[in-house]
């Protein structure tokens, strides 16, 4: 009927619940101060603030984007490809409303994006669009779910859709050999320079975060 071709959502996610969200930025913002200070963030500065400028300030660099989740289908109220198809889908019609636990395993900063990588479970990679990485890079071959991500903040003037694009070039760096440079050990783990401003700190303790599998409809 007419009702189902009106009500498809702007996108479907899991969301975190409230308290994790505030454990997520805290954990970003530590992330952020610690990268910030570091003599080698400052030698590679240009990236984020041009020539002119020698300091950065990267908690006011990046801007929040709202409640925090992570999205599986982008459906832009139906104008995406494959978004009814999505929708209609059986699991995710029986997981809608139901909690999952996303484990969250890196965070990364970049010139454009700050985001936190989310490694899916089988179970939660059965709500992944076939073909999320594809769309991203097709020109090659990535693993289903590596796309998978929460944005915690955009530069100014740069949309959320970037931050699972940057992971994307963090996994086909790694994928094609080259592993980044070893920068140091935070506090919450072992920190990499990719170049060009790509910076991602592997958690020594992955964070896991109840979060409801649900829909945004803005
Ligand atoms: P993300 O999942 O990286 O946070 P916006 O605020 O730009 O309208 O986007 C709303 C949400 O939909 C954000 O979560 C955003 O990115 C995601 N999103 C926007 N465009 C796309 C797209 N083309 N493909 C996948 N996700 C998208």
């Amino acid at each position: 009927c007419s009702m189902v071709e009106t009500s498809l959502p702007f996108y479907f996610g899991w969301f975190l619940c409230p308290t994790q969200q505030e454990k997520l930025r805290n954990m970003a913002n530590e992330f952020l101060s610690a990268v910030g200070s570091l003599e080698a963030f400052k030698e590679h500065v240009g990236d984020f603030a041009g020539e002119a400028e020698k300091e950065v300030n990267l908690q006011q660099y990046f801007q929040d984007k709202g409640v925090l989740h992570c999205t599986t289908k982008f459906c832009d109220y139906g104008k995406a490809n494959g978004a009814k198809e999505y929708a209609e889908k059986q699991v995710v019609r029986e997981s809608y409303g139901s909690k999952a636990d996303l484990v969250l395993t890196a965070l990364f900063l970049t010139p454009r994006t700050l985001g936190a990588q989310v490694s899916l479970t089988e179970a939660q990679l059965q709500l992944w669009p076939e073909d999320a990485e594809k769309e991203a890079v097709q020109s090659a071959d990535l693993p289903r779910g590596s796309r998978a991500h929460v944005t915690l903040g955009c530069a100014e003037g740069v949309d959320p859709v970037q931050t699972g694009l940057d992971l994307l070039e963090v996994v086909l760096q790694c994928q094609q050999g080259d592993k980044g440079e070893h920068v140091q050990d935070l506090e919450l783990g072992p920190l990499t320079y990719y170049g060009k401003g790509v910076w991602m700190v592997k958690l020594s303790e992955p964070l896991n975060t109840p979060a409801i599998f649900s829909s945004f409809y803005g």
